[in-house]
């Protein structure tokens, strides 16, 4: 397939990654890109395998062929818990916040590996421990601010409303600094005002990050992306400039059922 875009350098890669569960060709020979400082679109229909190439570059999902490159380097075995240190965040397709635990704590927790005391800096308490907790706890403060929901650091996510903890939920992939951001449809369920206000952070935070976002708001992702992805039945059908991706007869054919999607 001919690609009508420039692929130079991207910082994260799938190449020829397929993914069969239960017997199902779910990801076929998927490869994509994120060049660097960009924001990429990844969309295609219902079941088309989006969240799949997520599972994939977080280790979820085993891939059984194909590779995962992060700045050019295979990544080998991905564990999930190294993810952060990696400089990938990624946020679900829900919210999948911790319920029993504040807004605050929520994204505290996204900055976990910053965190790991030894056994004798727990033992002593190490000031410096507690000076790096506090560095956390402060940088989460200024992170909820940042996305306007501040005066919610201190509530349950339960008591919130889902557009709300949706931006929880981005405080907490954004704590650990990623330089890969990965978005599984953060538009969902919000507002049209709420998503004026997203595509303004998103466009903010690159060059500094680059996002690979999955999204079915065809108006979001028209306007922030640089580059889009196509994927239909485990396959990328297209790939391009916005421009390009939402003019092509392939992907047309695709959104076919779903009516206007492509043209929201
Ligand atoms: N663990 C699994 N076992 C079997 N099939 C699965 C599994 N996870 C996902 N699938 C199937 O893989 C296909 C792709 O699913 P995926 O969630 O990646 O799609 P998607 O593009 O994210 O869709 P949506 O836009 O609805 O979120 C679907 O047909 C789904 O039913
Ligand atoms: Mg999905």
């Amino acid at each position: 397939m001919k690609y009508h875009l420039p692929l130079t350098d991207p910082v994260l890669q799938t190449v020829e990654v397929s993914v069969n569960l239960g017997g199902l060709q779910i990801l076929d020979s998927v490869s994509i890109g994120v060049p660097e400082g960009t924001i990429t679109g990844l969309i295609g229909p219902n079941g088309a395998g989006k969240t799949t190439v997520f599972n994939v570059i977080c280790g979820f999902v085993h891939a059984d062929s194909g590779v995962v490159r992060l700045d050019g380097r295979k990544l080998r075995k991905i564990h999930t818990h190294r993810l952060t240190e990696l400089g990938i965040a990624r946020t679900l397709q829900g919210v999948g916040l911790f319920p029993t635990l504040t807004a605050l704590d929520n994204v505290v927790l996204g900055a976990s590996h910053q965190d790991h005391a030894s056994v004798v800096e727990s033992a002593i308490a190490a000031p410096w421990r507690r000076r790096r907790q506090i560095q956390i706890q402060d940088k989460a403060r200024a992170l909820l601010d940042e996305l306007a929901i501040g005066d919610v650091a201190d509530r349950l996510p339960g008591e919130l409303p889902y557009p709300i903890q949706k931006r929880v939920a981005l405080a907490r992939a954004l704590v650990c600094d990623p330089k890969v951001l990965l978005l599984d449809e953060p538009a969902g369920g919000i507002s049209d005002a709420d998503m004026e206000d997203l595509a303004k952070l998103l466009r903010s935070w690159v060059p500094r990050m680059s996002i690979l976002l999955v999204e079915h708001h065809m108006e979001l992702v028209m306007k922030v992306t640089d580059l889009i992805w196509v994927l239909d039945a485990g396959k990328v059908i297209s790939a391009g400039t916005p421009e390009y991706v939402r003019n092509d007869p392939a992907v047309l054919a695709a959104y076919l059922g779903d009516e206007g999607a492509i043209h929201a």
